[in-house]
């Protein structure tokens, strides 16, 4: 080709105008208000070099119809493309809120489609960084039905590729939806909001005046409604959370997560475990301790660090492998389960058990949380999740039980009888229907009344249930819990348990799909 010629000419003519819509002036105006653009993100995110765009040039056709309201920019709002993060393959789509504040009309949602239909197809992550303000307002149904389209793809990507998605900016009205269906959301904290219905429509509906943080900040998200499991304080730190996340996922739900050059092979005891779990049942303790004594050095990355804290769950690494963790937290609600803590286990589990990720289960819990709150709200529908996510799991599943195991968290927990295959316990388990307080107390309710020092028959009594009853050996002797282990070895008992496991096949019965308490 000659390079001075017509063609080469409007070939680079093209591109130099592509460049100048994404220049400076775009990056001034989402620097201005703490943003990154969207290709800067993308740089971010991906091995220097690799990422190709494709569908650059697409066009949303002016059209009398739409308003007078259709910005003709390259791309309609949206990048999309792949390339390699830590040297393996993922698809991504970035909006572009420099245009139309980053919103779904029809051609910007097809980009998105194509993009997962490739990624599935290729079984590879995809990406999805959302900052946009939802449905195009002036292209009406056809947003609408784009958005439709995205989730249905959405839907058929679940259990087969991982899907992520980054907020950095507004998430409003349709953009919400897709995230919420993906494995993982990411926010930025401050720059990054998500609602179905912003703070002008709850003023107008209900005469309620609420900021963009207090409704949908990434705080609120990650605190209270659950909807955020990863916060960073700005889009830097948000991308290398990605980057850190896939390091322990696999591609796709046919490949094994992958196993990283073993960085820790210790197996030697480690006396400090015995430190840790006080021998009191009612004294706290931080169950992080023990999960960063049993994973390799570091490699520790929780999941919903600030969201129903009295269960801990997380992805870490034994001798280089992926495990997926879930541990009751003593020192939150004395590690009891409730509605949170259930569906944020539960969801886990089934993102473990999609990937063909093992699943360690750690185990200090009273039972589940009591009272009129929870009751009403669903603690029975809920806790539910957890249960059919743990039977129907097909993965490698080793429970210890370090203390607490009473009542329906027993079963709940993974516990030998819903599927565990190595179930061990701490010489201090307490395994029962339930505490000996309360058990004593409905056991010799007469007994208790008639005697002439009730408090000191009821301790005389609590000391005798747990001698005969709490307590691992009993479960040890019936088959319930393979071992009681000393604490001080159990990481090297569980890098052995999932090595004997690691050629584990379940065949299940054949179904369409069980019908998950949703
Ligand atoms: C078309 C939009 C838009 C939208 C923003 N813009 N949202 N254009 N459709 N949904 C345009 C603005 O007109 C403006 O264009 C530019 O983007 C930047 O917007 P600003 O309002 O100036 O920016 P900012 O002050 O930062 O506020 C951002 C925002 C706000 C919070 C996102 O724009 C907003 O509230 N937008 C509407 C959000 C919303 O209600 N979406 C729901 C749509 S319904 P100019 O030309 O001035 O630069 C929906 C239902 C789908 O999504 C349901 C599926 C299940």
């Amino acid at each position: 080709m000659d390079i001075n010629g017509k063609l080469y000419r409007k070939f680079l003519e093209r591109n130099a105008a592509y460049e100048q819509q994404n220049g400076k002036d775009a990056a001034k105006k989402q620097h201005s208000k703490g943003k990154l653009t969207a290709r800067e993100r993308i740089e971010l995110l991906f091995d220097a070099g690799t990422f190709d765009e494709i569908d650059a040039f697409t066009r949303t056709a002016p059209a009398e119809s739409n308003f007078g309201k259709v910005v003709t920019a390259y791309g309609d709002g949206v990048i999309i493309g792949h390339g390699k993060i830590k040297g393996r393959t993922a698809f991504i789509y970035s909006q572009d809120f420099n245009v139309m504040g980053g919103s779904l009309g029809s051609v910007h949602a097809s980009k998105i489609a194509k993009i997962q239909d490739m990624a599935l197809k290729m079984g590879a992550p995809i990406i999805g960084i959302i900052d946009s303000g939802g449905a195009r307002i002036q292209e009406g149904v056809a947003s609408l039905a784009g958005y439709a389209g995205i989730f249905r793809r959405n839907v058929f990507s679940s259990g087969v590729i991982p899907q992520i998605s980054v907020i950095m900016g507004p998430a409003a009205g349709g953009a919400v939806y897709s995230p919420s269906i993906t494995d993982f959301v990411f926010m930025t904290n401050k720059t990054s909001h998500m609602f179905v219905t912003g703070p002008n429509v709850v003023k107008e509906v209900l005469n309620e005046d609420v900021s963009f943080d207090e409704l949908g900040g990434a705080e609120v998200h990650m605190k209270k409604s659950g909807v955020a499991n990863f916060v960073y304080e700005d889009e830097e730190n948000t991308l290398r959370g990605v980057i850190k996340l896939l390091s322990y996922l696999p591609s796709n739900n046919m490949e094994n997560p992958p196993a990283i050059e073993a960085c820790d092979t210790n197996i030697e005891p480690a006396p400090q475990m015995l430190e840790i779990v006080p021998d009191d049942p009612n004294k706290p303790y931080d169950i992080k301790e023990v999960i960063r004594l049993l994973v390799d050095k570091d490699t520790f990355f929780e999941y919903a660090e600030n969201y129903a804290q009295n269960i801990v769950v997380g992805f870490g690494r034994l001798k280089g492998r992926t495990i997926g963790i879930i541990a009751n937290q003593p020192k939150v609600l004395a590690g009891t389960l409730d509605i949170n803590s259930s569906t944020k286990a539960a969801r886990f589990i089934r993102f473990c058990d999609s990937f063909n990720i093992p699943i360690l289960t750690l185990e200090d819990v009273p039972g589940f949380l009591p009272g009129i709150d929870q009751e009403h709200n669903g603690i029975i529908r809920h806790g539910a999740k957890l249960l059919y996510a743990y039977a129907d799991a097909t993965v490698p599943k080793v429970t210890v039980i370090l203390r607490k195991s009473y009542g329906g968290a027993y079963c709940v927990m993974n516990s030998k009888n819903l599927g565990g295959d190595f179930n061990f316990a701490w010489p201090t388990a307490e395994i029962a229907v339930m505490g000996p307080e309360g058990a004593v107390s409905i056991l010799y309710r007469k007994e208790l009344i008639e005697s002439e020092d009730p408090a000191k028959l009821k301790k005389e009594l609590a000391k005798r249930y747990r001698e005969e009853i709490a307590n691992p050996y009993v479960a040890d002797e019936k088959g319930f819990i393979d071992e009681v282990i000393d604490p001080a070895v159990t990481r090297r008992k569980i890098i052995y348990a999932f090595e004997a496991l690691e050629n584990k096949h379940v065949t299940s019965p054949s179904r369409k799909h069980g019908n998950i308490p949703l």
